[in-house]
């Protein structure tokens, strides 16, 4: 198991130790409830520094409902043993207060790359996301950090936060992890059925073909309405956004004339899914 630091006098000094050993340090910031997702940004992270932190915060700032932070899946003692073998060499899970003491005021909020997509369904919760791991790239101290792909918009958001506030640390993106049928591995995904489980393979299918039509120069518009109309018969409930943006800085596009990404949030009775893939230039 990998051992467990709960205070920032003791991340700090920890990571000052390892410091003047002259080593490099990276972070991963999660929420828990690890899984292969979790554990190839680890790996990532190993590849590029020669200590890693893994953090653990179910941050209630970036929830939009109390039942969904309820919700969330805690597996501490799990996920810590699962960071051993994979040779993570700290666990920071601060204390509450750690993060948000008495009187805490601040908020990091980030424009342009957080508005539309999530940001335009979830209000608050870039703000929160940007918040916390400022906090955690400040407490921790770390040379560079590792996201996934898979929170594409975060991503995103994460970058041009550290680039404005002068954070110095590099932030790296790595590629989806996903289960043997596609589905991009999530936390949330053990709140599935059985039948909704079975569904939610259909939402990576249709995303991939629809890529694919748009890369043989299918046009925008209709393709993505066929997409959504496809997603509903598969037996989602809702499409919040199906959307394709430009890679570099998340802007709109209505031609593909530049690498892009294409987006989808979409509600499975109860469960909200998120996921992305990359679009090649038509
Ligand atoms: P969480 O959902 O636990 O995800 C932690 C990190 O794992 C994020 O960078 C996320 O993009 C990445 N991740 C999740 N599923 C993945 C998958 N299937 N493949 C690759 N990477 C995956 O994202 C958060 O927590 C929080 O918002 C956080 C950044 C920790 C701030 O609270």
């Amino acid at each position: 198991s990998a051992p467990i630091i709960r205070t920032l006098a003791e991340i700090r000094a920890t990571v000052a130790r390892w410091r003047r050993e002259g080593a490099k340090v990276a972070v991963v910031p999660t929420m828990g409830a690890l899984h292969e997702g979790h554990l190839s940004l680890v790996r990532a992270a190993l590849s590029r520094a020669d200590r890693v932190i893994v953090t653990l915060f179910v941050n209630p700032k970036q929830f939009n409902s109390a039942a969904d932070l309820a919700a969330y899946p805690r597996t501490e003692r799990e996920d810590a043993a699962k960071l051993g073998p994979v040779g993570a060499h700290v666990l920071y899970a601060p204390n509450a207060e750690e993060i948000y003491p008495e009187g805490f005021a601040t908020t990091v909020s980030v424009t342009g790359v957080s508005e539309g997509l999530c940001g335009a369904f979830r209000p608050g919760h870039f703000d929160g996301v940007a918040t916390v791991v400022a906090k955690l790239f400040l407490q921790t101290g770390a040379d560079v950090a590792l996201f996934g792909e898979k929170d594409y918009q975060q991503l995103h958001v994460v970058k041009r936060m550290a680039r404005d506030l002068d954070i110095p640390i590099e932030v790296v993106g790595c590629p989806t992890v996903r289960e043997a049928d596609g589905l991009a591995m999530s936390s949330r995904n053990v709140r599935l059925s059985e039948a909704e489980r079975a569904v939610a393979s259909k939402l990576p299918q249709i995303l991939f073909a629809t890529a694919e039509r748009l890369a043989a120069g299918a046009p925008l518009a209709s393709t993505l309405e066929g997409a959504k109309a496809a997603i509903l018969t598969a037996g989602f409930r809702e499409v919040e956004y199906l959307e394709l943006r430009a890679e570099a800085d998340l802007s709109p596009l209505d031609h593909l004339d530049r690498p892009a990404r294409l987006l989808v949030a979409a509600w499975l009775g109860e469960t909200r899914l998120i996921d992305n893939v990359e679009v090649g230039a038509a």
